[in-house]
Order: structure tokens, then sequence, then C-alpha cells
């Protein structure tokens, strides 16, 4: 038998065994990897994430009031495939079997939001109770699993009505009204909630939602206003802080979930690697630099000119709150950097047109993002605790005639992040949980429901969850505690 039909028909059987697998998840249970045996430090936290409204649906029930997201999904052309998350995931009801799939995985925690107008419905004023009720339910179903509840304040559905009557984050009204709502839920939750995000991505939707147009509320605002909408979600989140120090149960920790501006040493030397602190330091100057140091940087307020926004000291006193910990939402990389003898210190070099990229264009591959961005992060923000608040990926995620999804690519890429991310920790980098994007597919913004980013596959006519083959790879992590390249 020549070489070439022994390999045809090796392959031809390995891929019918692999037909032949019952259930991806039936795996035999892995043993965890000792420290020093190339694994995550011990206790390292294992979690994955979702967001209200992207899973939710049910959003007339018990109570809640209309988001800005309920309102710009109607408006045509703005969803790729005109879908909205009236339905999304069903997980409103279906809360019980998602977290019983979370429990399969063998994840110690879930990364989940409030959402707001189902609290109070017109964002402040009177409270709904029976919004909150369901926070209730989730976080106790979520304890009683052995499943560390992670929630997260605000993931971009802002109540209508603060938008209707303030302009939404253009105005300090909207902030005190998230200061007030975050008050309200830590008072009533962080008796058994122990962490707390304030605000998804400020970066995102202050931008999208405030600059291009492309999220909600779809604004496409001049620079000087899209500068002060940034500093008021900065405010918001030192607001929040300040509200979960004084309502929440003692000890409750909380930080923001931030997706940083991340910038990588395009070569690993100390004068590339000394740029790459200076750039993600000035790239990340109009978020996460002033809630750590309490400041914009000069270079900041220079390069910003008359459009730089407007704020008092008493401001930047509450947008630097100490926090307890970084979250980071971790995808793809956004600057490899050079030094530079202009003023700046470091270049951004320019992105080819080659760089590979997942089945979403933004997703670019680079594993070594994950790296080299708390590495960095830690050192010159001097934190002591980072939680990758999310990371993952898009794919195709076709079911295949035997009802199974390969998805090889998603383990390729999270293989490959997951050991740069061990690299990380063994070198002592205090990264001490990882929170996988996303639980199952689901609602994904301006894509509807065109890409899935979850470990469990959704039929989103029948609402079946199927493991996807990550489904096993990730629990396999989890229960080695190593990235097991
Ligand atoms: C993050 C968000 O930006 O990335 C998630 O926090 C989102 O809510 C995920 O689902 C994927 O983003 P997108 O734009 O591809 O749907």
């Amino acid at each position: 038998m020549s070489d070439k039909v022994s390999r045809r028909r090796f392959a031809k059987l390995a891929g019918l065994s692999a037909a032949g697998i019952t259930s991806p998840l039936e795996m035999s249970e892995a043993k965890p990897s000792p420290r020093g045996a190339g694994g995550f430090p011990p206790g390292f936290l294992w979690g994955t994430a979702t967001s209200s409204y992207q899973v939710e649906g049910a959003v007339t029930e018990d109570g809640r009031g209309a988001s800005i997201w309920d309102n710009f999904t109607r408006v045509a052309g703005k969803i790729e495939d005109g879908t909205n998350g009236d339905r999304a995931n069903e997980h409103y009801h279906r809360y019980k079997d998602d977290i019983a799939l979370i429990k399969e995985l063998g994840c110690k925690a879930y990364r989940f939001s409030v959402a707001w107008p189902r609290v109070f419905p017109d964002g402040d004023g009177k409270p709904n109770p029976r919004g909150l009720d369901f926070y209730n339910r989730l976080v106790d179903e979520l304890l009683k699993n052995g499943i560390e509840p992670w929630l997260t304040l605000y993931h971009w559905d802002l109540p209508q009505s603060l938008q209707d009557r303030f302009g939404g984050w253009r105005s300090t009204e909207t902030c005190k009204a998230f200061g007030d709502y975050a008050a309200y839920v830590a008072e009533r939750l962080t008796d058994r909630v122990r962490n707390v995000f304030t605000l998804n991505e400020s970066g995102r939707f202050v931008y999208f939602g405030y600059g291009n147009g492309i999220d909600a509320p779809g604004l496409m605002l001049p620079q000087a206003e899209i500068n002060q909408v940034r500093h008021n979600s900065a405010l918001a989140h030192g607001l929040a802080v300040q509200a979960v120090r004084a309502h929440g149960s003692r000890g409750t920790r909380v930080g923001p979930a931030e997706n940083i501006d991340a910038c990588i040493p395009a070569i690993d030397t100390p004068e590339h690697v000394r740029a790459a602190e200076i750039a993600l330091r000035e790239m990340n100057a109009s978020y996460l630099n002033v809630i750590i140091e309490g400041r914009y940087t000069d270079a900041f307020l220079k390069f910003a000119g008359s459009d730089a926004p407007k704020y008092t000291d008493a401001e930047l006193k509450i947008i630097s709150s100490p926090v307890d910990f970084l979250g980071l939402n971790i995808y793809a990389p956004q600057h490899y950097v050079v030094p530079s003898d202009q003023s700046a210190g470091f270049a951004p070099l320019p992105i080819p047109k080659s760089f590979p990229h997942m089945n979403s264009d933004w997703l670019r591959v680079g594993p070594e993002t994950i790296y080299w961005v708390p590495k960095l992060a830690a050192k010159i923000w001097k934190t002591s605790a980072i939680y990758v608040s999310e990371n993952g990926t898009s794919g195709d995620d076709r079911v295949t005639p035997d009802g199974k999804i390969y998805d090889t690519d998603r383990i390729m890429y999270l293989r490959n992040y997951l050991a740069q991310l061990q690299r990380a920790t063994e070198e002592g980098v205090p990264v001490r949980g990882y929170f996988l994007w996303s639980l199952m597919d689901n609602f994904e913004w301006v894509f509807g429901l065109n890409k899935r980013f979850g470990l469990y596959h959704v039929n989103f006519d029948t609402q079946v969850r199927t493991p996807k083959l990550s489904a096993s790879f990730y629990r396999n992590v989890i229960a080695k505690n190593a990235a097991g390249v």
C-alpha cells in the first residue's frame, strides 16, 4: 500500500471514529496538573460569561422597562440579520438548565450582567422588585451548584428613559442614576455576590454608541462630546465603586471590565517592551489610566486640545476610587509598537492586510496579547489582581450530519491564548481568573444571531443547546488547571 493510500485510509478511519463519539463531554476526567508541571496557579478561577440583553429575552416580563437596545434593534438596517434580543436564549426562563451547562464544564464562576431596566424600569425613581428577583433566583441557583456569581452592573442595556430624558451618558444625570442603581443592587445582592464589575467595555459603548453610530444609541457626535461621554462613563464607574463600598456587604470586591486598548511590543527587547508600557498607559489614558492614576496624562490632554473633556478635581477623585481588581476583556492585538524618539516614546505600527483573523473580521489572532497586556498592565498600574473578564472567538460552527459541532478553529484559538496566559501566570503576573466569552451562542449585537461565540451551540428556533467540541476542550483545561498545548 502506498504511503498516500494508507494516509488517506487512516484519515478516513480517524474521521469515522471521531464521528462515533457519543458526546464530546463524555471524556475521561483529567487529573489536575500539580504546580510546577506546567499549569495555572492553584485556585485559578475558571469561568464563562454572558450579558443580560444578549441572553435573557423576556424583554417585557415582570415589569422590565425598555432599554436602548430594544429600540435600536428596531431601526432598519442596524442589525445584520434583522433580529433582536426579544427572545435571544430565553435565559430568563431557562437559567436553571444553563447553570447546569456551566456546571458540566467544571467552571467555578459565572459572569452575568444585571439588566438595569429590569431593576429600575425608568433608570431612576421607582424600583421594580420583581425585576431584581430574577437575579436573586439566578444567584441562589448558582450558589446551589457551587458556582460563584460575578455580577456586571452595566453591559450596555441602558434604560431608554435615561436616553430620552438626559441624552444617556452625555449627561452626569445618568451617572448619578447609575450610582443609585449600583447602591440598590449592592444592598440586595452582595450578601451572596462577592465580586462586582462596574461597566462593561466603556471603550466600546462610548465610541460605537456615540462616535460612529454602530451600537445603540446610534449617535455620531463630534470628538469633544465623545470625550465628554467617555469621561462620564469613568465617572459612572467611580460612583458605582463608591456605591458598592457604601452599600455592599463588607469585603465585596469591585473593579472595571474594560476592553483595554491592547499594546504589544513588536519585538521582545527591553526597548520595545518599554515602548509598549508607555503605549499601554497612553492609549488607555481616557479610562483605565485615569481610573488608576486619578488624572489625565499630559499627552492625552495635549492631543485632545480644545476637545478635552470638562471635569472637576472632585470628579477625578471619584473616578479614581480604589478598585480591588482590573477586569480586562482581551481578544485581539490592537497595536504592535516600537520605540520612537518622537515625544510620545512609542509608535504603533500599521497592521498588514494579511494579518490573520478569526471568523469575525475584527478578531485578529494574536495569542501573545493575553501574555503581554496583563504583564504590562500589572507593571504600569501596580495591580495585584487581574481577571481576564472576557476572551473567546466566534466561529462558523456548522452542525455536521452527525449532529455535532467540531469547532477546531475555536480550540486552536483558545489553546494558543491559554498557553500564553499560562506563561504569564508562570512568570508571576497576577492574573487570578479567566472568563470565557461565551457560555453559549447569543444575540451578538449588530451581528444579530449571525456570529456564534458559544461553547454551546444554540438552535434559536428550538432553543436546544449542544456542546461544541470546544466545550470538551475547556472542560479538560479546567480539570487539569493547565492550558494543555
Ligand atoms: C465584547 C462584548 O466586546 O465582545 C460582548 O463585551 C460581545 O458583549 C463580544 O458579545 C463579541 O463582540 P461582537 O461585536 O463580535 O458581537
